[in-house]
């Protein structure tokens, strides 16, 4: 499937990766890769496996089988990130620079505020921002190292329409600079209009990996949007 096309090899490759919590199975032998650039969104519902998938690739969580191969530096955007709401835009570049042994920290931070365009607000506090920015501040964090694949689970969550358009933008643009980008979410209609490629888990299982008009052509290309295109796939596989 794709993932390995033209633009030369890929940067970050899984292959059968499974892991189950007890009883229950998470992921069940799911094998993707994607290159450099390319917008990855890994869709499905609640429960489907995204963030155990997205935690095994930052290298949080281990698999119980199956391989890996990721660049030196990858970046990890987790859902509930911890930002200190209390300390400043500046001071939590800071601390987390320190953290992440960043070995330029002052150029690093300023090179964070100008890429996140938060250079204003670089002395308020982090509970003052609106939930777009202090999303801004943990991308930023996750791009310390700058990593050749940066990885963000559910990354809109809690941002209101307009936000979510300016989180976009700015990760369109970390993608069209190079950035690998692999994203979760569970809203279908962004997932169709920002990635380039879309991978789709049901109960553990990579059921799809394709584009969304791929998608629909693979229903029969009749169904009025991509939500119905995209339920109707998982109906028929029986998810
Ligand atoms: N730490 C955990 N302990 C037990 N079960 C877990 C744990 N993390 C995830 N699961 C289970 O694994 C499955 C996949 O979860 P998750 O990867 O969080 O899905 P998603 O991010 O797609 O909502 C779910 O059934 C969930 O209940
Ligand atoms: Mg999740």
């Amino acid at each position: 499937m794709g993932g390995t096309s033209k633009d030369g090899a890929p940067v970050i490759e899984a292959q059968g990766l499974s892991k189950s919590f007890g009883e229950q199975r998470a992921l069940h032998e799911v094998s993707f890769s994607a290159r450099r650039g390319e917008l990855l969104g890994v869709i499905g519902p609640n429960g489907a496996g995204k963030t155990t998938l997205l935690s095994i690739l930052a290298g949080i969580r281990e698999p119980d089988s199956g391989s890996l191969s990721v660049p030196g530096q990858i970046g990890w955007v987790p859902q509930l990130a911890g930002l200190y709401r209390r300390l400043t835009v500046v001071e939590n570049l800071r601390l987390f620079a320190h953290l992440e042994r960043v070995a330029d920290v002052d150029a690093a931070i300023e090179r964070m505020l100008d890429q996140t365009r938060l250079g204003e607000r670089r002395d308020d506090r982090i509970g003052t921002l609106s939930g777009g920015n202090q999303q801004r501040v943990n991308i930023a964090i996750g791009l310390l190292a700058e990593p050749a694949v940066l990885l963000l689970d559910e990354p809109s969550t809690g941002l209101d329409p307009r936000q979510r358009e300016r989180l976009w933008e700015f990760v369109l643009d970390l993608a069209g600079s190079g950035t690998t980008v692999i994203y979760s979410t569970h809203h279908l209609l962004e997932a169709e209009r920002y990635g380039n490629r879309l991978l789709v888990l049901a109960d553990g299982e990579a059921v799809f990996d394709g584009t969304s008009d791929q998608l629909h052509d693979a229903v029969g290309g009749s169904e009025r949007d991509f939500e119905a295109a995209f339920v109707r796939y998982l109906r028929e596989r029986g998810h």
